[in-house]
Formats: structure tokens, sequence, C-alpha cells
């Protein structure tokens, strides 16, 4: 599959170029993973202590809950594509910091050009702050953003809440849960608007 080849160069060229200073204290990069051809690309914020050992996104306990959140829209993790705006792990789990998440920056946008995902849900505010400064996740969650960004191969995007925020509160877990029914009815959506643009050709 050419994208998986693709998707592999940029990953090995980024993890030798990449200025990013969290590489000194992490363990190694977290590449991104999942289906190369996915209509769907997560962005998460981080690695956390887990993905640092296994080199892999999100296999912790959010991880966990992100599985079962697909599982309940009829999707698996090899149906998507799971990547991070920062590549390496922060101490502590801090958040990153700005010039952090400037350094992974070109490593994200070449990830979202090779796979050409029809949308891009964000997980949490940091991922959707990258794209969009000025929402608030308290407000945009859950509703679809349609807009050209130059250079991102899609127009399409869906905020949602951080599965580790919405882990140990009810409240916020309820509302992760009913949003992510909206990931499916984005997609039957953005299948719609696709066609029409082709009959009009
Ligand atoms: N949280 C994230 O944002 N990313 C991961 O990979 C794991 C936890």
């Amino acid at each position: 599959m050419a994208e998986a080849s693709e998707l592999q160069s940029i990953h090995e060229r980024w993890a030798q170029d990449c200025t990013c200073e969290l590489k000194a204290t992490a363990t190694q990069a977290v590449f991104g993973n999942g289906n190369p051809s996915a209509k769907v690309v997560f962005i998460g914020e981080a690695p956390g202590k887990n993905e640092d050992i296994q080199g892999i996104p999100f296999v912790g306990a959010a991880g966990k809950f992100l599985n079962e959140m697909l599982e309940s829209i009829d999707m698996k993790r090899e149906d998507v594509y799971i990547t991070n705006i920062v590549k390496y792990r922060p101490p502590n789990n801090r958040d990153p910091e700005p010039e952090e998440k400037e350094a992974c920056k070109a490593w994200l946008h070449e990830e979202l050009q090779a796979i050409k995902p029809s949308l891009v849900v964000f997980l949490g505010r940091h991922s959707m702050n990258h794209f969009f400064p000025d929402l608030k996740i308290s407000h945009a969650h859950g509703k679809l953003v349609i807009k050209h960004i130059p250079g991102i191969p899609t127009q399409y995007f869906l905020p949602l809440y951080h599965p580790a925020a919405a882990l140990y509160n009810g409240g916020l877990r309820a509302e992760l849960l009913e949003d992510f029914k909206k990931i499916p009815l984005a997609l039957k959506k953005i299948a719609e608007e696709n066609l029409k643009e082709s009959s009009l050709l």
C-alpha cells in the first residue's frame, strides 16, 4: 500500500530531523498508528507513560476508553488512524509547550497529507487549538467545523473532549459518548457533499 510506505518514511525521517526538545527525556518517538487509508484521523495531545514505553499512541487507560467508544459506533482501531500533536512524552505528562508543538507540526501535517482523511477528530483542546486557536472546547465539542486550511487535505473537523479528561468525570464521559455518535453522521454528510460536488463536474 503506497500510503503505508509513505507514512513509514515520513516517520523515519522526522524521528531523525525533529528538533523537539522532549526527545532528550522521552524513551522514543511515538509514531501515529492505524490504517494508512483511514477516512478518520484522531489527533490527541502527546504520549503518556504507557505510550512512551510501548511506542504506540493511546495504549493506556485513555486508549482503552477510546477503543470502547470506537466499538460503540461499530469501528475498530484498525479502521482509523490515531496520532498526536507532539510525538514525545512531556516529563510527568505536563502540557506540551508551544515550541514543542511547533517542532512536531510539520510531521503531523505530512501524516495528514499522506493519509488524506475525510474527517479529522480532535481529542481535546490542545489538538483543536493547534488548528483553531480561538475555539473553546466547552463550546465547540461535538460540532462539525468546516474550514479550508492551506496544506491540510480535509476541510472537516470534529472537536471532542479528551478521553483522559472524561475518564473519571461522569458528566464529560456522557457528553463524549454522545459526541462520538457524531462521527458516523459527519462521515455520511461528507460522503453526500462529495457526491454532490462530483455530480456538478
Ligand atoms: N493521551 C494523548 O493525548 N495521547 C496519547 O497517545 C495517550 C494519551
